[in-house]
């Protein structure tokens, strides 16, 4: 039991009736007009009843013709937007919970093309180096409507029923645009102080207050420190904590009732929502800060898990709620299970971004290890119908194990097949670089869902096809893997002292002290180079592709490269052979290069181990689950597991 993260705390007039905060988070599922959906509704929903104390929504632009990120951005500029937040408001406190609107303009952050290909409003014409888009320095009549239709964003939320609103001043949209030094250059009375910089803001603030009362809660999320140090940049050119902390009292003093302390911009993306390179309370130290210098009560957002660390974070003293976005898109029970010290039912949020690159690509957020995650409307309707039929689930990978998991809830009577001695398939694996650590945790809990519904989990087994007829089964769904591609065309893979992603990871030979040619810089690649270098070896990355880790997502690629981007990463070098100690590439021109070497580590892909699979074809409802688990690609492989359970009819 956690008891401070239980309690209530005031934000102005109003209580919240625990330390719980769902941080705003982009899911995708607004109407196209900016309205309120069904779909986001029971998103809302699924986590209010979850427990948790506060729903912040995602961003809501209060001008839907200048100032749009994305086609579904919700917005808050016209009245008859106000009965969808009005539903909103009603079903998440008939949840249980307080809400507040996210209210913004990306400013330069937005996108040209969902906003009539304007220029996007800035404080100063700056482009920003993430989404480059054209910008236009506002003017003074600029500021002022905005500034009306921050208020009148706020005045409709009001009117619909919405407890509070957050001002987002934070990851570099518009207010924090006016903030930073970075990106005002100004001039006049908006520009060139602190003061000046903040001006903008505080009028908002206060607008605001006038319009809604004195008892309307204000919250304004700010990045605390913008790190622009991350970016390689001079980080005195941005907002750091010495100057946010001036900032917080003036955000005080104008008549904010909760600030919402988090960090970075679109050019220093990874502190804002991190990869799985940041640890756990990393960037705590700005609320405790923040806290020290107002009155008012203070959010912190600091990539917190753990229930007994945001525990600890409440009875230091550092702040009075906290937040997370994605530890909900995880498991919208986070908080319920959280304050009851339920920290096996937790399934934690691994950091691998599937959600952020999704809303970023497709606009479709899609979570790794919750796959029913904003599909609450289409997927929380899980039959209770199994009635003891059999199933038998081969391979105990993340898409073996969803599927056990949702058959057993479904009633269904599963055994579960696993070839080796524990549970997690190639998660295991993917859990060994640095850094991966966080997949453990998911493993964990699997393991423990696997105990509490009842799964019979058969160890060091892989069946044959008669050992499954003995079961009688209903249904057969297979979730073999994958096994690594050798392309045996290429002379001397087969000799000695070449090895495979596994062989290294699983600890199956040690190669410290050695030099070592990692052949194929895909992810996995380079998280296997990143292994070897912290073990002592000495790695060199060699790609044929004229890019590594091509089509990962961008933010896990600049976490890596933080990390390993000292070591030799030879792009455009297509291995030839292997011979005598050397590795033989040709490049795109035809050039010849050698490599010489003490060892080699392959990682050129996976191929579905279908052969396994189709043995069992002519079982009934046979399926075949899962793809290849690589770096932040669990998504399909749960999905699969999921979907099949979910539907078997
Ligand atoms: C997919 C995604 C969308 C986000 N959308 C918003 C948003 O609309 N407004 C906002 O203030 N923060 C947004 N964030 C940032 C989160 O609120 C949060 O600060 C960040 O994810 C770090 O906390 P966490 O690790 O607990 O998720 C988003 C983060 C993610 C991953």
């Amino acid at each position: 039991m956690n008891k401070i993260l239980g309690s209530p705390c005031k934000v102005g007039k109003i209580e919240i009736k625990n330390r719980t905060v769902l941080e705003p988070m982009g899911n995708g599922l607004s109407e196209l007009d900016g309205g309120v959906s069904p779909e986001e509704i029971a998103y809302y929903v699924e986590r209010a009843k979850g427990g948790v104390g506060l729903v912040i929504t995602e961003t809501a632009s209060v001008d839907s013709v200048t100032g749009r990120a994305n086609p579904r951005n919700l917005c808050v500029d016209r009245d008859e937007l106000i009965p969808g937040y009005k539903k909103l408001a009603d079903a998440v406190h008939e949840a249980g919970s307080t809400i507040f609107v996210e209210i913004y303009h990306p400013g330069r952050q937005g996108m040209s093309m969902f906003n009539g290909n304007r220029k996007m409003f800035a404080p100063s014409e700056i482009e920003c180096q993430a989404v480059h888009q054209p910008v236009v320095a506002m003017t003074i009549d600029d500021i002022k409507t905005l500034q009306q239709k921050f208020v009148e964003g706020a005045v409709r939320m009001q009117k619909a029923g919405i407890d509070g609103v957050e001002v987002h001043c934070a990851h570099g949209y518009l207010l924090n645009q006016f903030l930073s030094p970075y990106t005002n250059k100004r001039d006049d009375e908006y520009g060139g102080s602190p003061e000046n910089r903040a001006r903008f803001i505080l009028d908002i603030i206060k607008g605001i207050r006038e319009a809604c009362g004195p008892d309307y809660p204000i919250a304004v999320r700010f990045s605390a420190n913008e790190y622009l140090d991350y970016n390689g940049l001079d980080p005195k050119e941005g907002i750091t904590l010495e100057l946010s902390t001036q900032y917080a009292k003036m955000f005080e003093a104008a008549g904010a009732d909760l600030l919402d302390v988090s960090a970075g911009i679109y050019e220093t993306m990874n502190v804002a929502w991190e990869p799985t390179g940041f640890e756990q309370g990393w960037k705590a130290e700005l609320a405790r800060e923040i806290k020290k210098v107002v009155s008012v009560p203070v959010i912190c957002t600091a990539l917190i898990r753990d229930p007994a660390y945001a525990e600890q974070l409440l009875e230091a003293g550092d702040c009075d709620f906290v937040g997370s976005a994605r530890a909900y898109l995880a498991d919208p029970a986070w908080a319920a299970k959280a304050i009851a010290g339920e920290d096996d039912e937790i399934r934690q949020c691994i950091s691998c971004l599937n959600c952020m690159k999704g809303l970023m690509a497709t606009g479709v957020v899609k979570c790794a290890v919750n796959p029913q995650g904003c599909m609450e409307v289409t997927r929380s309707d899980i039959k209770k119908d199994g009635n003891g039929r059999v199933v038998a689930v081969i391979g105990a990978g993340p898409a073996g194990l969803e599927a056990a998991k949702t058959l057993a809830i479904r009633g269904f009577a599963v055994t579960l097949f696993e070839k080796n001695a524990e549970v997690g398939g190639a998660l295991l694996q993917a859990a060994k670089p640095p850094h991966k650590d966080k997949i453990c945790a998911y493993i964990k809990y699997m393991k423990g869902q696997m105990d509490k519904l009842g799964v019979k989990v058969v160890l060091n087994c892989s069946p044959t096809p008669d050992d499954i007829a003995k079961l009688d089964p209903y249904a057969v769904f297979v979730a073999a893997g994958a096994s690594p591609v050798v392309p045996r065309s290429i002379p001397g893979i087969m000799g000695e002292n070449i090895y495979s992603v596994e062989d290294v990871l699983m600890e199956k030979v040690d190669l410290s002290g050695k030099t070592v040619a990692v052949i194929g810089g895909g992810m996995t690649g380079l998280e296997t180079a990143e292994y070897l270098a912290a073990h002592g070896s000495t790695v060199s990355i060699f790609e044929m592709l004229p890019e590594v880790a091509r089509g990962e997502h961008f933010q896990n690629i600049i976490d890596i490269q933080h990390r390993i981007g000292m070591l030799p990463q030879n792009v455009n070098h297509k291995l030839t052979a292997i011979e005598d100690g050397k590795c033989f590439f040709e490049k795109e021109d035809g050039t010849k290069v050698e490599f010489a070497c003490d060892a080699v580590v392959t990682s050129m892909g996976m191929r579905p181990n279908t052969e396994f699979a189709e043995q069992f074809s002519s079982f009934p409802n046979f399926k075949v689950l899962g793809t290849n688990v690589q770096y932040s690609s669990i998504a399909p492989a749960t999905e699969s597991g999921f979907m099949a359970a979910y539907e078997l009819a």
